[in-house]
């Protein structure tokens, strides 16, 4: 392995207060959310949405990566300029998800595991041939009555270490993202036990799978409440439960760890962004930055409709929910910048 590169790759991704947008989504999660808001389920039309993300000006000095998907990587847009080229053009590094989806988790009801690593070498080498340079791969791990289950946490922590020594072998700076699920009644600090517990047994098998934590990042969740709980917390309370987590589990050589959004509003999840970097950044031997689909995208899909006419009016919530990331990774954003 030259580690060199990957390390090069992980520090560009963050540089500048940068974070990353997730477009990732595969094509029944993009239907689902193009449905949501009546857009057509066609090629086309996620096409045309990832057009309009690719060619959005100025994207790429608040977004230094930008995760795709199989569809994704291979499209152009209608010029014919390939989205890869449009992406690197703009200073954002293209990566892409590489796990074929959680399933059902033999023996665990409720449970899931991922699955993606056979035939895994090959698919990294031929992304990395395509322009990718960091990888994806998502573990969900359920909150409830008796789960998760250590089945569970363990099959989950092997896969994701096992894709993380594929994609550094493979020149890609592996993007770990074990997700502890929001949905659920449970407390602040059940999700606290929960993913710390998720965290130390990934950094477990990701040392015994010899993955160079220097060449690599971390995606976890934020350490939130359940959606259903009706002990809900400030900002502050939810950036002290997170980074105390974070600095109980995760080693001090891993560059960066970019959350995910989750399910959260995109204002919450710049908030609450900001309130750690705030109350933290000067004392956290790792940047603590930003991997969201929708708390980015959201406002932006809702604005576009799938139409032509609305693609300028998209552009702009997109890029300004970039900046605003980009303002909560050094402690200044405010809801001031919402009125903006
Ligand atoms: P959300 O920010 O919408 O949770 O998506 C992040 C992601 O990439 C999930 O894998």
């Amino acid at each position: 392995m030259n580690s060199r590169p990957l390390i090069e790759t992980a520090t560009r991704l963050f540089a500048n207060n940068k974070g990353l947008l997730a477009m990732d989504e595969s094509n029944g999660t993009c239907n689902k959310r193009f449905a949501a808001v009546g857009i057509p389920q066609t090629e086309e039309t996620r096409r045309a949405y990832r057009e309009l993300i690719v060619t959005t000006q100025g994207l790429g000095e608040s977004i230094g990566g930008a995760i795709l998907y199989d569809e994704t990587i291979r499209q152009q847009e209608r010029s014919g300029t390939p989205f890869v080229k449009a992406l690197i053009e703009a200073g954002i590094i293209p990566g892409i998800k590489v796990d074929t989806g959680a399933k059902e988790l033999a023996g665990h009801p409720g449970e899931k595991v991922t699955e993606g690593l056979d035939g895994l070498r090959d698919r990294l080498s031929e992304y990395y041939r395509l322009g990718a340079r960091f990888a994806k791969w998502r573990a969900v791990i359920a909150i409830g009555k008796g789960i998760p289950s250590r089945g569970c946490i363990e099959a989950n922590a092997q896969a994701l270490a096992r894709y993380a020594a594929l994609c550094q072998e493979a020149g890609l700076v592996p993007v770990v993202e074990p997700e502890v699920l929001m949905e659920g009644g449970h407390s602040l600090e059940r999700c606290s036990e929960v993913t710390e517990e998720v965290l130390q047994q990934v950094f477990c098998e990701l040392y015994t799978q010899r993955v160079m934590l220097e060449g690599m990042i971390l995606k976890p969740n934020m350490v939130l409440p359940g959606s259903a709980c009706p002990n809900q917390k400030a900002g502050e309370e939810i950036a002290d439960a997170t980074v105390n987590c974070l600095l109980r589990a995760v080693p001090a050589a891993v560059p960066a760890v970019a959350f995910l959004s989750g399910g959260q509003s995109a204002e919450l999840a710049s908030a609450r962004l900001n309130a750690m970097n705030l109350r933290f950044k000067s004392r956290l031997p790792w940047a603590l930055a930003f991997s969201f689909a929708r708390a980015i995208q959201q406002p932006a899909l809702e604005l576009w409709k799938g139409l032509d006419a609305n693609v300028s009016a998209a552009q702009s919530a997109l890029c300004h929910r970039a900046r605003c990331n980009q303002a909560a990774r050094s402690g200044q954003y405010s809801a001031a910048m919402e009125k903006n």
